[in-house]
């Protein structure tokens, strides 16, 4: 039996060792990329797998369109970059292979179709999800994704956690023996202190006047506590914005309440809890499918698709007609973060009609809907509405 836990130990000691040198490295990267002061700003086009190339080329169709200046006088270039497939991780053996990591680190920003994500019993090898490792590698810590149903008074954004807790070593947990197994939740400082700050910042900037933390600190105490407690202090340099928090489980319920539901704004969370609750919170406003995922560093940003890579419709012969708002919704956030907010705007609206107002073509994902490239050319069609 000593043999085992020594084992463990020593796995446990390399993991401590590892995510203190990743505090050192989130202290030594202070400033944030100014987009405004680069001559070139690379944008790099990652596909993905499943339907993803089908529905990232269109978005990138898009992009394309709307920065047609930029990319001539070279302010903006498209980098697109192959292999973030499940065969090619699955081949190296890696969450995303060498070269194709080398190719995001050339990048500013990222445009990111979903990746296929193994599980134990599938037949690729149970490497790490490409999503999860390129938000570490790239040290991409808050991802935020906003949910709007304007009628219903729903106007949140979520800055979801995106480099600790659950997720921080999610893959490498311990089968101590065959009886134990034990996962393991990173709460850092300075992990914690730049997401509540970024919720705060992100409210101070929009207006918003109220901040809301959700954890289970009631139970978790040694993680969630310490997360709760930097909001807590982070609250403290922002007098001029309420701040309140809730238990991960109550507030699963109240997003149902549409009474109390409206008066939540900005909500900030750990990894696992956001995770869960932004699904959620989609769905009001129309499934996965219809939101849009900024994972914002210092030094790189990731837009991405939130819903999964849907391989059964390829299989099917049907990713042409696979829904493209998700990748749009994405690209909507990531043109205002490289500094061109009226694009955004543009395309934001342009979408809104699409999807919500006019509806003139409908995707169904099958034969019945449009093409994604269809409904790429009608929401290009009403940009200038
Ligand atoms: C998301 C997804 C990912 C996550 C999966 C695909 C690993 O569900 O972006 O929310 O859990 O973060
Ligand atoms: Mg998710």
């Amino acid at each position: 039996m000593n043999k085992y836990i020594e084992e463990a130990k020593e796995k446990f000691g390399k993991m401590l060792e590892e995510q203190l040198e990743r505090v050192d490295r989130i202290n030594a990267d202070k400033e944030f990329v100014d987009y405004g002061k680069l001559d070139q700003i690379v944008i790099g086009v990652v596909g993905g797998d499943g339907i993803g190339p089908a529905i990232t080329k269109e978005a990138q169709r898009i992009l394309e369109f709307l920065l047609e200046d930029e990319k001539k006088s070279g302010k903006v270039v498209f980098n697109v970059i192959d292999g973030c497939t499940i065969e090619n991780r699955a081949a190296a053996n890696k969450a995303i292979p060498d070269d194709v990591l080398a190719e995001l680190k050339k990048c500013h920003v990222i445009l990111k179709g979903p990746t296929t994500t193994p599980r134990a019993g599938d037949p690729w090898p149970n490497i790490e999800s490409a999503n999860v490792a390129m938000r570490k590698e790239l040290d991409l810590f808050a991802n935020v994704r906003p949910v709007k149903v304007p009628e219903e008074g729903i106007d949140w954004t979520f800055y979801r956690e995106n480099t600790e807790g659950g997720y921080a070593v999610g893959s490498k947990g311990q089968h101590v023996n065959d009886d134990l197994a034990i996962d393991f939740v990173v709460t850092t400082t300075e992990g914690s202190e730049r997401i509540a700050r970024a919720a705060f910042e992100h409210a101070k900037k929009t207006g918003k006047t109220r901040v809301t933390a959700v954890t289970k600190a009631n139970v978790v105490k040694t993680t969630d506590g310490k997360f709760l407690d930097i909001c807590k202090k982070v609250a403290k340099e922002y007098p001029e914005i309420e701040f309140d928090d809730w238990y991960i489980d109550i507030m699963t319920a109240k997003l149902v309440d549409k009474k109390r539901r409206t008066q939540f704004q900005v909500l900030v969370l750990p990894n696992l809890y956001g995770d869960i609750l932004t699904d959620e919170a989609a769905e009001f406003q129309g499934g996965v499918g219809t939101a849009g995922s900024a994972n914002i560093g210092k030094r790189y940003a990731m837009f991405e698709a939130i819903h999964g890579s849907a391989p059964r419709m390829v299989q099917e012969g049907r990713d042409k007609y696979a829904d493209p708002c998700s990748i749009i919704r994405a690209a909507v956030m990531l043109l205002e973060h490289i500094g061109y907010a009226d694009k955004a705007k543009k395309l934001e609206r342009a979408l809104d009609i699409c999807m919500y107002e006019e509806k003139k073509l409908v995707i169904t994902g099958r034969a019945d809907g449009a093409t994604s490239a269809e409904f790429a050319d009608y929401v290009m069609s009403k940009l200038n509405d």
